[in-house]
């Protein structure tokens, strides 16, 4: 079977890492049980030599204290709610702070911070990766008891493919991605601003303090955030403030939300080496951040700064709990969640 187990790191709470290195055609992916974490994802740079596409931390240890996520499965609730609460059935709920006065991916533990069990197998030729993990009833403040899975497979074309699913024994909200930092060019590089960007979204979620949506959903018409015919991701930064840190509102065809399906939804490309990645889901949102709070050492002993690598979280948009004219994000007892995410490599 083309998957390798060995030890990662022992966190601060006794517990053991262990990586897992799983190959089909030309690529590697590496991955951690730590936060069910990317950890690298390896491709053919031409003379025998391979190119790592993720940024991550220099050293194992640092994936336990690190706040930029990097390549973790996120949750219960990637991106933010606001004030750290919301209100289901009629109670409210209050989440751990970790974000200021908001709940940040998940809260100050998360799932992304936790040891998931790991089942590996192998099916023609495509390895998998499930990751599972059970998250407590109460857990940084959530209601119900979540049975949570994220399974990632890797075929010879080039696709990494990741299911998200899930179970309560009690309603809740929820939401998942991968925290992936892609740099087309290899990790440590150069900048992403080079990138070429195709989303397909007309709108996105504007936000206001603390980046918690203010409930409108802006035209990306003419303006910074228009990626729809594609475009460097420098061209309009400067006119974000920041960069970008938003939630695209995906152009998804009419379908039923409860069976929607794989959409592609993006393109980057790095006009340098020619590689492009494409990427497909059945969620409603992306949010495109663009790194710009990056300042940390970086694999290989490189010191990361902004714009080093740029993240394409799918998922529901922020603070959608808060948000009833939101595409739902609410999961009942009885019901199965299922949302998965494509990302397919050309290289
Ligand atoms: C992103 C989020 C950013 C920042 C980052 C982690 O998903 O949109 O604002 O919090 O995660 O450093």
């Amino acid at each position: 079977m083309a998957i390798d187990k060995s030890d990662f790191f022992t966190s601060s709470r006794g517990e053991k890492a262990s990586l897992y290195s799983i190959s089909a055609g030309d690529m590697r992916v590496t991955m951690s049980d730590f936060g069910a974490t990317l950890i690298s994802i390896f491709v053919p740079a031409g003379m025998g030599r391979f190119e790592d596409l993720l940024l991550g931390c220099a050293e194992p240890r640092q994936w336990e204290t690190t706040d930029a996520y990097f390549g973790a499965t996120v949750g219960r609730y990637a991106n933010r709610i606001g004030a750290s609460r919301f209100s289901l059935g009629g109670k409210e709920y209050r989440l751990a702070a970790n974000d200021g006065v908001n709940h940040l991916h998940g809260g100050p533990l998360g799932l992304s911070r936790r040891i998931w069990k790991v089942e590996p197998s192998e099916e023609a030729g495509s390895p998998t990766l499930r990751f599972s993990i059970a998250s407590p009833d109460g857990e940084e403040g959530y209601p119900g008891n979540l049975e949570v899975a994220a399974t990632y497979t890797l075929s010879a074309d080039g696709n990494l493919r990741i299911q998200y699913e899930a179970s309560t024994d009690a309603p809740t909200v929820l939401n998942f991605t991968n925290h992936a930092y892609f740099n087309l060019h290899g990790d440590g590089k150069g900048l992403v601003l080079d990138h070429e960007l195709k989303l397909a979204a007309s709108r996105y979620v504007e936000v206001g303090a603390g980046l918690i949506p203010t409930g409108r959903l802006l035209e990306v018409a003419g303006g910074p955030f228009d990626f729809r015919q594609g475009k460097t991701v420098g061209r309009d930064i400067g006119a974000t403030g920041s960069g970008y840190d938003h939630s695209f509102v995906l152009d998804r065809p009419s379908e039923k939300p409860s069976s929607p399906a794989l959409f592609p939804f993006a393109v980057l490309r790095d006009p340098t080496t020619g590689r492009r990645m494409e990427a497909f889901t059945t969620s409603p949102g992306v949010q495109f951040y663009s790194g710009n709070f990056l300042s940390c050492p970086g694999k290989g002993g490189l010191s990361y700064v902004k714009h080093e690598g740029l993240c394409l979280e799918t998922g529901f948009f922020p603070d959608s709990p808060n948000r009833p004219e939101f595409p739902s994000s609410v999961l009942n007892p009885g019901e199965r969640f299922s949302h998965e995410t494509d990302y397919r490599f050309y290289y």
